[in-house]
């Protein structure tokens, strides 16, 4: 049985990747968006966009929060840098038709994991939505089986030296959802950079030459440039898709537990997730420091990844 899920998302590029990927190898309840990578109305337009493009109209879509939770939002603009004014540079995007729910994606979020056994969450954008949601309704946490989150690192950051982009953009919201207590696997950019959309790859996208592949490739042209410009990087980062692949396809990673921290306060380092290695004493085995809060990927086998994303790509129309 396909693991039920709800994406819950900043569309953004990989944001993409990772709906396509999650509809086709989980049970999608829905798509709930937040700001990030753009303005919310721009990523819920972009939500619409990706399952008009991929004939996924059965997934509903609720909109969530349009800013963090305390802090002022700054996060558009360091999103533009990457995923261009729209949040989704590259193809065309005509305005779509699909309808959004009335209801708010904390509220949807909630009723469907109630509704729903054995219910995930995968965020791969600020975790905003996600923490009220669990402030919200405490009992939240009794019907969500795990979090797969895209954010944070084990080593450096991308917006800033300490910090990854999801994280920083609320770290008051990654806090709520690091201390839940609801089990976390996080997938940062110390796995998630391993996993690029390098010309190879995205030549052989373009030549599936279904609508949708043709899409994808236009997106992953736009996004690798982008990432080649700001960070020398290969090709696009497949950040998103990971956190998906980290439940149907565990075995494509390699994960230790840890207590990771989110930290609010540093002068250089807000946003950071300080993650503690010192798990266990080398000599005697015994744990050390705060309990693991978190199964957090150390490895991936990139090429595994490819296997599967491509032959998924093939699905759709
Ligand atoms: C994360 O930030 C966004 O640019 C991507 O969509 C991804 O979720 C990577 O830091
Ligand atoms: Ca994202």
């Amino acid at each position: 049985m396909k693991t039920p899920a709800i994406i819950d998302c900043d569309p953004g590029h990989d944001d993409v990747m990772a709906i396509l990927l999650g509809a086709r190898t989980m049970d999608i309840k829905g798509i709930t968006t937040v700001f990030g990578n753009a303005s919310l109305p721009l990523t819920t337009k972009n939500a619409r966009f990706t399952v008009e493009l991929a004939d996924l109209r059965h997934i509903p879509i609720a909109a969530g929060h349009d800013r963090p939770l305390l802090r002022e939002n700054n996060s558009a603009d360091d999103g533009s840098r990457v995923h261009g004014k729209t949040g989704l540079d590259g193809p065309t995007i005509p305005e779509p038709t699909v309808p959004v729910l009335e209801e708010h994606a904390v509220d949807f979020i909630y009723r469907t994991a109630k509704e729903t056994p054995n219910f995930h969450l995968v965020p791969v954008g600020p975790l905003t939505n996600i923490a009220v949601a669990i402030r919200r309704y405490p009992d939240l946490a009794d019907y969500v089986t795990a979090i797969s989150l895209m954010g944070g690192s084990t080593t450096f950051g991308n917006v800033t030296a300490a910090a990854e982009f999801n994280i920083w953009a609320d770290a008051e919201a990654a806090h709520v959802v690091f201390t839940s207590g609801i089990p976390i696997k996080m997938l940062g950019l110390n796995v998630t950079r391993q996993v690029n959309a390098t010309p190879k790859y995205r030549k052989q996208i373009r030549e599936m030459g279904s609508r949708t592949a043709v899409a994808v490739a236009e997106m992953l042209d736009f996004y690798s440039e982008r990432l080649s410009r700001l960070f020398g990087l290969p090709g696009g980062s497949m950040h998103d898709p990971l956190a998906v692949i980290a439940l149907t396809d565990p075995d494509i990673l390699t994960f230790e537990p840890m207590h990771v921290a989110i930290e609010l306060a540093g002068t250089h380092t807000y946003g950071m997730t300080v993650c503690d290695y010192r798990h266990r004493r080398a000599d005697t085995g015994e744990p050390q420091g705060a309990p693991p809060n978190a199964e957090v990927a150390v490895a991936v086998n990139a090429e595994r990844f490819w296997e599967r994303f491509l032959d998924v790509l093939q699905s759709y129309p």
